[in-house]
């Protein structure tokens, strides 16, 4: 992926890296269906009318099309009780054609989340957030890990980027992104700072970063003058703003101190959902 000349070459191309997956997953599904007549299968749960929500799944839907999975969506009204929400977690772990199941969140107020998570299969948590598979990668082993840290882990390989004693700062402590995220350096033996919205002068920690994750949905939290020369920089922060939409990253201007950087369309969001199409191949793969 890296190699080309000018500014275009500090930009990590999370729309390219996706498609790249995505076609590796969708021969790997035509295999499966081919030796083994196991065609994947995806079930997705939101419960209310979260516009944002119903977006982000109609696009993993998309995704599950263009590589061959089956998807299977259950949009639940703002009403549904937890036990109901539970009740078709509980029919999903049965069937044998449901190989992940992902609840999208936020969930409403009167749910519990982590009741809900703790109702997956933790096998077929294609989210990775089941408190089964969140325990495993704090102890290293990352069968199942949150989906958009894991494609910011990928997006790093591709690009060749040094881990190992590096200072990484993680700007978000999220249970989605910025706890698994900091985990997975830990786990690959980088020293990491986790940092959030009650972190006193955050530039102390920003400017000594080798590699900065943010994600915070705070518009343009990160400028210039946070960041050091080399840095890479990934974004996972998104807002929106009159429908425009925007990273945690003042991206024009702490591209020219960057070494590597994400854009804001077009960088950690594409892979999320790669990710996940990763994540329900291996489940049904570990069927045969
Ligand atoms: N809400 C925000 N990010 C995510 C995600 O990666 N998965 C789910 N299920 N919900 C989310």
């Amino acid at each position: 992926m890296p190699g080309e000349q000018g500014s275009d070459s500090k930009i990590i191309d999370g729309r390219a890296l996706a498609k790249k997956i995505e076609s590796e997953v969708h021969s790997k599904v035509q295999m499966l269906k081919d030796q083994h007549n196991i065609t994947p299968g995806l079930s997705t749960i939101v419960v209310g009318d979260d516009p944002a929500s119903k977006m982000y799944v109609k696009l993993k839907h998309k995704a599950c099309d263009r590589v061959g999975i089956i998807a299977e969506d259950h949009f639940l009204s703002e009403d549904t009780t937890q036990e109901e929400v539970i009740e078709l977690i509980q029919n999903l772990n049965k069937r044998d054609d449901v190989h992940g199941i992902l609840v999208q969140l936020p969930l409403p107020e009167h749910i519990n989340e982590q009741k809900v998570m703790m109702e997956i299969d933790p096998s077929k948590d294609a989210d990775g957030f089941h408190p089964l598979n969140m325990g495993k990668l704090l102890i290293g082993n990352e069968e199942l890990v949150p989906c958009t840290p894991r494609g910011i882990m990928t997006a790093l390989e591709e690009y060749n980027v040094d881990i190992q004693g590096k200072d990484v700062v993680v700007v978000g402590h999220s249970n989605v992104v910025g706890k698994p995220m900091a985990t997975m350096f830990l786990n690959r033996n980088a020293t990491v700072s986790v940092s959030h919205v009650y972190t006193q002068n955050l530039n102390r920690y920003t400017i000594n970063a080798d590699i900065l994750i943010v994600a915070t949905g705070v518009k343009h939290l990160i400028k210039p003058d946070m960041v050091k020369e080399g840095v890479v920089i990934v974004d996972a922060g998104i807002s929106k703003e009159e429908d425009k939409v925007y990273g945690d990253v003042d991206f024009d201007n702490v591209i020219k101190k960057a070494s590597l950087i994400t854009p804001v369309p077009g960088g950690v969001g594409p892979m999320t959902i790669a990710t996940l199409m990763q994540h329900v191949l291996k489940v049904a793969q570990n069927k045969v």
